[in-house]
């Protein structure tokens, strides 16, 4: 029996190999954040040298691409990433994503708008048929915590603030529960409309293009 590590471990040796082709001498690659996301980049680390370098979802994973001697980037000097791999909160079959338990969603969701191609990495644990089990991440500037919090409960949500935790980007975070989410594009437009939101976890406008996730049968590529 394969531990959920070791199925973390397959994901993302998966995704090296996937993405082997694109590591040529020009290439960027966009990394997420997460334990799933810190094996593929010791992964990325064998081919050191073999790409030109990465960008990175957030500082802790830039600190560990630069402890591997990967030259990390900043995303404003890159005009476009052949790939971006990420963990996942959630997916579904759409390759719809909630994300964020690491609290760096705001930069996830912005690496990976730039990227041609969208890798989610996980253990089959984390493929759903409805999203709503794990709390749904909403980045906050402080001063508006309150108000966004009011306007998550009319929507039928349990916003608790993640006490003691602050963004790369200087925020709070909001986890939210007890929200039905029947529409997750409609869900995800209507979180981001409301002022003081900076981004919410969940990643449906924009999905996947590729899951590979584990099983103890094997990685099952969506
Ligand atoms: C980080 O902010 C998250 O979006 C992660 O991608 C997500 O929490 C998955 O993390 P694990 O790979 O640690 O499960």
């Amino acid at each position: 029996m394969l531990s959920q590590q070791d199925l973390k471990q397959q994901a993302a040796d998966a995704a090296v190999a996937l993405i082997r082709p694109l590591l040529v001498a020009d290439a960027v690659i966009g990394v997420g954040t997460g334990s799933t996301a810190d094996l593929f980049i010791d992964g990325l680390g064998r081919f050191r040298g073999q790409f030109r370098a990465a960008v990175a979802s957030s500082e802790r994973s830039a600190a560990r691409l630069r402890g591997l001697g990967i030259e990390v980037l900043d995303l404003n000097e890159v005009a476009s990433l052949s790939v971006y791999v990420d963990g996942a909160d959630e997916i579904n079959a759409k390759l719809q994503m909630v994300k964020g338990g690491g609290g760096a969603l705001t930069r996830e969701k912005i690496v990976a708008s730039a990227a041609r191609q969208f890798i989610c990495i996980a253990d089959a644990s984390k493929l759903v048929d409805q999203f709503g089990k794990f709390p749904l991440p909403i980045e906050v500037l402080p001063i508006a915590r309150e108000v966004v919090a009011r306007a998550v409960r009319k929507l039928g949500g349990q916003p608790v603030l993640r006490a003691g935790f602050v963004t790369d980007n200087g925020n709070q975070v909001l986890d939210v529960s007890g929200l039905t989410i029947l529409d997750a594009c409609l869900l995800e437009s209507t979180l981001n409309s409301v002022p003081g939101v900076v981004t919410n976890g969940l990643f449906a406008l924009r999905p996947a293009d590729v899951a590979l996730l584990a099983t103890q049968q094997g990685v099952r590529q969506l």
